[in-house]
């Protein structure tokens, strides 16, 4: 290294102590642990994304008739959400058995995680949307944990760009208990952007919301909430899978047919001593 090199070929930093990554998997980690967040840029074939576009319009119609049309989703406020995919098709399995994915989550929650929900969202252009309002996805939760206790997977199911409004991230925002203010939450907000099959991974902790779309073309995106098993879902999935998954006992721990609130005493017991939710404890001795 001669003289010229030496002077414009400074250290990285003045650090003493500076945290090391061997390969992309512990880069996407350290983004979620510091900025609450990491884009996986063309996770899914694009095949796949025109199909999941076509299966998330599918469920919603259905979802739609279910409730007496669309008006009195928007009166609710829960319009242009097609919820509980897995439920109406079973094509959604695939994404909650992806071992990359679970690797991710695995770190972050260890081996025990549910399926808080998994949706697909509808982002009409020009239209009101439940997600356009600043959130966690464990909604109203003005917390921090020693450890996380949620990871969302947000799949773009269509491009994410200024113009479609791509999901909005306050980085860092899942290491503070409330929210900032509103200067600075717009000083600070990043959009989201990635081409469509892509794999937004989150703290769930981290505030976000659905940006505008501005643009002539709906776009879409798949969401899932993965959570500690002490979060109670918003919607039962035991309850809606129970017949589907009797013979598959990894499905049903992790669509948390295993912490759902016993109805007795009685149940509670005799559901250990038969083994129906297993019972990881002490041996009497005798
Ligand atoms: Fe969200």
């Amino acid at each position: 290294m001669d003289l010229h090199e030496k002077k414009y070929n400074p250290k990285f930093s003045w650090s003493k102590e500076q945290s090391e990554v061997n390969n992309e998997l512990d880069l996407v980690i350290e983004e979620i642990h510091r900025n609450g967040f990491s884009i996986i840029p063309n996770f899914l074939e694009q095949t796949d994304v025109k199909i999941i576009r076509d299966k998330i319009e599918g469920i919603y119609t259905t979802q739609v008739n279910e409730c007496g049309g669309e008006d009195k989703l928007y009166e609710i406020g829960d319009q242009h959400n097609a919820k509980a995919l897995i439920a109406y098709d079973r094509y959604f399995d695939r994404f909650l058995n992806n071992s990359y994915i679970f690797e991710i989550i695995k770190y972050f929650l260890g081996d025990y995680f549910i399926l808080h929900q998994q949706n697909g969202i509808i982002h009409r252009p020009e239209s009101a949307n439940p997600t356009h309002p600043w959130h966690r996805d464990l909604v109203y939760q003005h917390i921090t944990t020693s450890r996380p206790i949620g990871i969302t997977t947000l799949f773009s199911i269509s491009d994410f760009n200024v113009e479609t409004g791509a999901t909005m991230a306050l980085p860092g925002s899942h290491l503070h208990e409330i929210m900032p203010s509103q200067e600075f939450t717009i000083k600070n907000q990043i959009s989201m952007c990635a081409p469509a099959g892509s794999l937004l991974i989150l703290n769930s902790m981290m505030f976000h919301r659905g940006g505008h779309n501005i643009s002539n073309e709906t776009r879409y995106s798949l969401n899932q909430v993965f959570t500690l098993p002490f979060i109670r879902q918003q919607i039962s999935y035991p309850n809606l899978l129970q017949d589907v998954f009797h013979d598959n006992p990894d499905m049903q721990r992790l669509l948390g047919f295993n912490c759902e609130t016993e109805e007795s005493v009685k149940s509670s017991r005799m559901n250990k001593i038969n083994k129906v939710r297993p019972f990881q404890g002490w041996k009497l001795e005798r």
